[in-house]
């Protein structure tokens, strides 16, 4: 089944629970313009509270993820024109999606592409996939997260060096780096991310939503209150009927079927 809910984001359902949002601006290597980031805010919005949604896979094209803000539009862009357009809301739709996302990263994700990944949980490359910050080669710097979820993600030296140079880093390195999660042939990139968002689906959806929870924001807490936020997440699960269904399959042998309640 496939829904097109407009031009530029695509959403289709190729599996139960799952949910593929894919770009669709090739002609502009889909830069993320305005019209863009706003019909990603009203999908992940959307998914966000749909019941039958459990993971969402968010992928590009084959040759590019996303080549970074629109360059295009930042020639007559002035102060006032990027404070009114409130992008950041439109980010912080994906950022406060309570669900697992998994991005499926083929050729460039660069700029505002780097970063848009970096909002997803998972990042799936594939062999021939590039990252980059390049946005000082244009004369500016990450304006969507992308100096403070860097830095999170691989550590000062690696992050000051790509946002300084604004070098791409190839697939392998951006693995080693911990830029990537897993790395798979560049044809199979959707297909194992969506298997993974298949498996993760079979979880019990409000443990899954407290990990992400728990995990994004303990990141940035003192220790000892990130780890009284998991405790008490931990101890919230013990008011869900799919703890004790976790617990039953588990005594009785038998595969849980978990209900999101
Ligand atoms: N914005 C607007 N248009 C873009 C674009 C962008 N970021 N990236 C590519 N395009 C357009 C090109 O202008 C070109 O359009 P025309 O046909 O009208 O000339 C078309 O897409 C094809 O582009 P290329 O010919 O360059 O395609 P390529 O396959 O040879 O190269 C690429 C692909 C390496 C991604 C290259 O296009 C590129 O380097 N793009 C810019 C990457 C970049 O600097 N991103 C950072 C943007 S700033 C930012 O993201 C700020 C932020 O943090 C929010």
């Amino acid at each position: 089944m496939q829904e097109t809910i407009n031009s530029v984001v695509l959403t289709e359902y190729p599996a139960q629970y799952v949910a593929l949002v894919r770009l669709n601006r090739p002609e502009a290597r889909n830069a993320l313009n305005n019209e863009v980031r706003r019909q990603l805010a009203h999908v992940f919005t959307e998914l966000s509270g749909n019941a039958d949604i459990r993971a969402i896979v968010l992928t590009g094209g084959d040759e590019v993820f996303a080549a970074g803000a629109d360059i295009k539009d930042m020639t007559t862009a002035t102060t006032i024109s990027m404070y009114q357009r409130h992008a950041e809301r439109y980010w912080q739709a994906i950022a406060d999606c309570p669900k697992p996302i998994i991005a499926a990263v083929n050729g460039y994700a660069l700029g505002g592409g780097c970063e848009l990944a970096m909002h997803a949980d998972i990042i799936i490359a594939g062999e021939g996939a590039r990252f980059g910050q390049p946005e000082v080669k244009v004369g500016v710097m990450p304006g969507a997260g992308g100096t403070q979820r860097l830095i999170r993600a691989v550590g000062k030296f690696q992050a000051m060096r790509l946002l300084f140079t604004g070098c791409m880093v190839k697939a392998p390195e951006a693995l080693r780096m911990g830029l990537v999660s897993e790395m798979v042939a560049d044809g199979e990139t959707v297909a194992r991310a969506v298997e993974m968002a298949q498996e993760i689906a079979k979880m019990p959806p409000i443990a899954i939503a407290q990990i992400k929870e728990v995990v994004l924001s303990g990141m940035d807490l003192p220790l000892d209150a990130a780890l009284t936020l998991e405790r008490k997440a931990f101890q919230l699960l013990f008011s869900s009927q799919d703890q004790k269904e976790g617990a039953n399959a588990f005594v009785e042998k038998r595969t849980p079927n978990y209900q999101g309640e």
